[in-house]
């Protein structure tokens, strides 16, 4: 069976194709970066409009390197939502098109159970019931994971999502945008300890907020402007290298207690910060001494990507119509999602 799965929810093109006994057959990945770049965040009608210019060659490409026809597929998955309306709006009609035209079924996917699920697409695929960790630009979501569609939200932020907060010290650091990658790379030269930020809420329940995090940081760079003018680039790497061991320490401590309260003994990491290296480190080494085995996507999976979009529109194959409406819905909560019904009409 072959699952063609279509990511148009933010900035990234993203297209695969899925098969349940052969995994990714093949897959493409288009970033937008470079024309949100000037403007320091995704602008979303510029974002539509790249989406529909690169998504239908793109499908063109990944059929073609996995040695497909159209005809090939069983199954058309495509992101539904969370996310830009109008992006998503691309994604479906094409998606909904293209299977009216085949006959084939089409699936609307939840963006953020596909990160949830991306794991799977892994060696050695995580089982149920695990802890997630979502921490993506838009989202800050830790998740108990009992099944499919069986999600009970524990903590998430209550301002800025990790990923933000990322973005936004990178940008008080003149970093490029997207900021996680560069920030992490700055604190690569950085004493994590030369600044003492803050661990916003480290004790409290499981809940993030990272904006008073992000002040501290705002207001030591202010100080250390004030007193010299420029800054060195060894206090820039100092800054970057402290607020990313504040950032992670708080992610990782809720991770843990998350684990602890539901005892659970797996944690599966998954979107764009879930790249970051000092993340999964840290995890790997203090999860270890709990006896919690940590699973994570590599990191092309990490971050939006068509495969993972196939693969739930896989889990999620008995839900698929024929010919249904195109769903677009940028708010979309994951606790709102239901285990897909046994047997039901659709791919079997
Ligand atoms: O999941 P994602 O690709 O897109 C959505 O938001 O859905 O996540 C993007 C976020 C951005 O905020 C980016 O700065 C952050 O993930 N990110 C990182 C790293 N790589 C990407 N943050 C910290 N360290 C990284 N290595
Ligand atoms: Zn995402």
């Amino acid at each position: 069976m072959k699952i063609l799965g279509i990511e148009t929810s933010c900035d990234e093109t993203g297209v695969a194709v899925y098969d349940p006994h052969g995994g990714i057959v093949a897959e493409g990945l288009y970033s937008q970066l470079d024309l949100h770049a000037r403007f320091g965040g995704v602008v979303p009608e510029l974002a539509s409009r790249d989406h529909i210019a690169k998504l239908t060659p793109m499908i063109r490409g990944v059929l073609a390197d996995g040695g497909m026809e159209l005809s090939d597929l069983d199954g058309i998955a495509y992101t539904a939502g969370p996310g830009l309306v109008g992006a998503l709006m691309v994604g479906g009609s094409l998606a909904t098109g293209l299977a009216m035209g085949l006959g084939k079924p089409v699936i609307p996917v939840h963006h953020m159970e596909a990160h949830l699920l991306a794991a799977m697409l892994e060696d050695e695929p995580p089982s149920f019931p695990f802890v997630a960790l979502l921490v993506s630009g838009g989202h800050s979501l830790l998740v108990e994971t009992r099944g499919l569609g069986d999600y009970a939200i524990l903590g998430e932020t209550l301002d800025d999502a990790a990923g933000e907060a990322f973005d936004k010290v990178a940008r008080l650091l003149s970093l490029p945008y997207p900021g996680g990658p560069p920030l992490a790379a700055l604190a690569e030269h950085g004493d994590p300890e030369a600044f003492r930020f803050p661990r916003p809420m480290l004790r409290k329940g499981l809940n993030f907020s990272f904006s008073g995090l992000k002040t501290a940081v705002r207001l030591a760079l202010e100080r250390a402007a004030g007193n010299g003018g420029r800054l060195s680039e060894q206090l820039r790497a100092d800054v970057a290298a402290s607020f990313q061991a504040a950032a992670v320490d708080t992610l990782v401590e809720k991770c843990l207690r998350a684990c602890d309260e539901t005892g659970l003994d797996r944690l599966v990491i998954a979107g764009g910060v879930g790249a970051n290296i000092k993340l999964r480190q840290q995890l790997k080494a203090r999860g270890g001494k709990q006896g919690i085995t940590v699973h994570y996507p590599r990191q092309s999976l990490c971050t939006d990507n068509g495969a993972m979009i196939a693969l739930t529109g896989w889990h999620r194959r008995h839900e698929a119509a024929e010919s249904p409406a195109i769903v677009a819905r940028p708010r979309w909560p994951l606790d709102e999602l239901r285990p897909p019904p046994v047997s039901a009409a659709g791919l079997n």
